[in-house]
């Protein structure tokens, strides 16, 4: 039996919502290590803002899910964006909306894991993954970003670097930490 309709058995028959949680956790792609939880478009905004994106800026989602922060930096912010999702359905859904939201031109999708991408061309990553994640990613950053180039994290910090500025977004439910970091 293929993974997928072993996947879809298991949500069928699940009747609790915690029990469909954990059926999607678990057909969600082997290499990716959390699970897809959204970034709300007003905070995404947010935290564009505050790495003060600019049409000249290349922004890059590791970890896009649905493709919303690209898609907000390439609609409001008129940058250009880059998109890393492991999950080929995430990955489809975000080049259908950029289709649909004619940025076709300004955004792109891959498919793969953010460890085997060449961050590089960055000017700007955005990130909401977890601190183990953002910890391990440090040495990547590190490397392959050049100087000025901003990093800003949902929720999650980067261990002992220190902050440049921390804010926090009041929602409907609960409240969002957002992290800036420059590199030096
Ligand atoms: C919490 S979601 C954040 C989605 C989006 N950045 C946002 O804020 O709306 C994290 C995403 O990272 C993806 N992911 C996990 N491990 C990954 C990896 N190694 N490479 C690429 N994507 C990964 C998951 O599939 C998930 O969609």
């Amino acid at each position: 039996m293929t993974r997928s309709r072993t996947c879809s058995r298991r949500a069928r028959a699940s009747g609790l919502m915690g029990v469909v949680l954990l059926a999607v956790a678990a057909c969600a792609h082997p290499q990716s290590e959390v699970p897809y939880v959204w970034t709300p478009d007003d905070v995404a905004a947010h935290m564009l803002r505050l790495a003060e994106v600019t049409p000249s800026d290349v922004v890059y989602d590791l970890g896009s899910g649905d493709g919303r922060i690209v898609l907000i930096a390439a609609r409001q912010f008129d940058a250009r964006g880059v998109g890393i999702e492991i999950e080929p359905r995430l990955v489809a859904e975000s080049r259908e909306s950029a289709r649909k939201l004619k940025v076709e031109d300004r955004v792109q999708f891959i498919q793969k894991s953010f460890f085997d991408v060449d961050v590089s061309p960055a000017t700007v990553v955005t990130l909401y993954l977890g601190r183990e994640l953002n910890l391990r990613l440090r040495p990547k950053l590190q490397r392959e970003l050049r100087k000025g180039s901003r990093i800003v994290s949902h929720e999650f910090d980067m261990g002992d670097w220190k902050p440049d500025k921390m804010i926090t977004v009041p929602g409907k439910d609960k409240a969002y930490r957002l992290m800036l970091w420059t590199v030096r």
